[in-house]
């Protein structure tokens, strides 16, 4: 162990108090405009005085500004990427069509604007932004770009909640993070000991004596937490991933896997002067779970792991120094929140199952992976599922390896039916879009998947693990309605084809405002690639050989600022 991750080490060791948090924690700033200008830049940051680390920040050097919408709103998101790197930015949660989820296939090119339009139709609820790029998610997810979504609603303003950014409600981004011997932040390490809530180092935060809610996000790459606050104070868990519970519901701990979101309520009101701690009690996460004592069940462990003395141990993520009370606090936790209704499970269409198994067998391989599901790694260009528009699913996920997975889908909010067979607990029995799922576990949920359908741009699901996800544990999955054709009316009216349908042996893509098309991808209807080509033109002309069959054939055409879906007949 080298000298700085000793130090490092004493810094978590202060649960006796050795040492205070002495940072103030970082509130990110809120934007609440109808277009959202998102600067994907480089920068660095100093998590230890006079030492530097690179980072990558929205708008800033480390995270983004915290999102704020209302249901209803139609926003225009504006993400400039000023990195030298390609990357995506997904709207994690956010139910809004395949071509402006920002998934691995909608990559915005350094120097470039991705700019999707979209109605927010979700619940009110606490939503996340980050980078999708596939093998890439992990490092530029670790090195600093993520963000809170705070979606407001009727139904939510009609509860006496506090919803004060800043003041009476805050934005809690837990993470850990690897530093190299350099300072440098790096993804291959299981030394995750750099332990941050909002970017900021041992932090503390000035919470008035009143009820406060703490909106949670665990955005970590692998870590799990189980949290709770010192003296075992009782808090109240009031949103799950997706939204409102349908009640506040009275607990001392919390499991929070990587992307799942809580929204907590705890009453201070008695507590002024107090300080109080909220904490991981990683002691007592069940084996097999990324940041218990041992991870694997048993079996061999990750090499290295239990150097981390993080894994196993229970430590505080961020002091709360109680003050006096503001002018007009909320004083009680409401008893009843939101409504809460699952999907008939007699009116289900389809049953998908999906199993999670490591790629090589023995003891290392289902410990470490790498992991795929229903036997295969993530290919960009295979469709692994077509779901139905409309259609109601029971999917079962089976876990067939010795650590517990965080399942997360994009689209679509589900309910969790049961955990081998038992119902999930009342927290778990709220809209959620993460799941974890424990060693040799069957977990099932039922879904609708609404609104959205797009033969050629997929979804996807995948272990939020995101060293799993980039080493492949992920799959897609397309919406298709075959009543209509696949042009939303949310897509922008940029991009000419003719003739269409084809009546000779060629066509012309041309975009109408002169952009270069940078790249173009043919498919048939069974979603196989016919042809990819990087014209680097505004205007194409596509010969269609005799070989290829009558039919309809789907366009993605990437420009430098969007992604087109077209759909030709021949
Ligand atoms: Cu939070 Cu597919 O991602
Ligand atoms: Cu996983």
């Amino acid at each position: 162990m080298n000298k700085f991750s000793f130090l490092v080490l004493f810094g978590f060791f202060n649960i006796a108090n050795f040492v205070l948090a002495q940072n103030p924690l970082f509130i990110p700033d809120t934007l609440a405009e109808d277009t959202f200008h998102l600067n994907l830049q480089a920068g660095t940051s100093s998590f230890f005085p006079g030492i530097n680390t690179s980072t990558l920040g929205v708008n800033g050097n480390l995270l983004g500004p915290t999102l704020i919408m209302n249901q209803g709103q139609e926003v225009q998101m504006m993400v400039k990427n000023h990195l030298p790197d390609t990357t995506t930015i997904h709207w994690h949660g956010m139910h809004v069509s395949s071509a402006n989820d920002g998934g691995p296939h909608t990559y915005i090119l350094s120097n470039a604007t991705w700019s999707p339009r979209f109605t927010v139709l979700d619940k009110a609820g606490t939503y996340w932004y980050h980078p999708h790029l596939h093998k890439k998610t992990n490092e530029h997810v670790s090195k600093g770009i993520a963000g809170l979504i705070i979606v407001r609603d009727n139904e939510e303003a009609n509860i006496n909640l506090p919803r004060d950014y800043g003041v009476d409600d805050f934005p809690i981004i837990i993470q850990t993070k690897s530093l190299d011997a350099n300072h440098e932040i790096i993804t291959q390490s299981v030394m995750d000991t750099l332990l941050l809530v909002n970017g900021t180092v041992n932090p503390f935060l000035n919470v008035p004596a009143q009820v406060i809610r703490l909106r949670l996000l665990n955005g970590s790459s692998e870590r799990v937490y189980q949290l709770g606050f010192s003296s075992n104070i009782q808090f109240y868990q009031i949103a799950s991933d997706g939204g409102l519970l349908s009640q506040a519901l009275p607990m001392t701990r919390l499991r929070l896997a990587p992307g799942e979101r809580a929204e907590i309520l705890l009453d201070l009101s008695n507590a002024q002067n107090q300080t109080h701690y909220l904490r991981s009690f990683s002691s007592e996460l069940q084996q097999g779970v990324y940041g218990a004592n041992q991870v694997g069940m048993g079996m061999a462990n990750i090499a290295g792991y239990n150097s981390n003395p993080l894994n196993g141990a229970d430590f505080d993520i961020l002091q709360l120094n109680v003050g006096v009370p503001t002018q007009s606090p909320v004083t009680q936790i409401p008893s009843t929140l939101a409504s809460v209704v699952s999907w008939d499970e007699n009116a289900v269409n389809v049953l998908r199952n999906l199993t999670f198994s490591p790629a090589g067998m023995g003891p290392t391989g289902m410990v470490n992976g790498p992991f795929q599901i229903n036997g295969a790694f993530f290919e960009m260009n295979t469709i692994n599922q077509t779901v139905n528009l409309n259609d109601i699913e029971i999917w079962t996920l089976f876990n067939q390896s010795m650590v517990a997975h965080p399942f997360h889908i994009h689209d679509v909010q589900f309910y969790l039916l049961d955990r081998n067979g038992v119902t999930v607990a009342a927290n778990e029995q709220g809209r959620k879009d993460v799941v974890l799922v424990h060693p040799m576990e069957t977990v099932r949920f039922i879904t609708k998947f609404e609104d959205f359908a797009d033969s050629v741009t997929p979804y996807m699901y995948h272990c939020h693990m995101l060293t799993h996800e980039d080493e492949g544990m992920m799959g897609q999955f397309v919406v298709i309605d075959q009543t209509t054709s696949i042009e939303s009316p949310l897509d922008k009216k940029g991009i000419n084809v003719y003739p269409n349908p084809v009546n000779q042996d060629y066509f012309f893509i041309e975009s109408v405002n002169g952009d270069l098309i940078r790249k173009l991808e043919i498919y048939d209807l069974q979603g196989r690639l016919i042809l990819r080509q990087h014209p680097n033109q505004s205007s194409v002309k596509i010969f269609v050989d005799g070989h290829v069959s009558s039919g309809a054939y789907f366009l993605k055409i990437f420009t430098n600022y969007d992604l087109f879906t077209r759909k030709v007949f021949y």
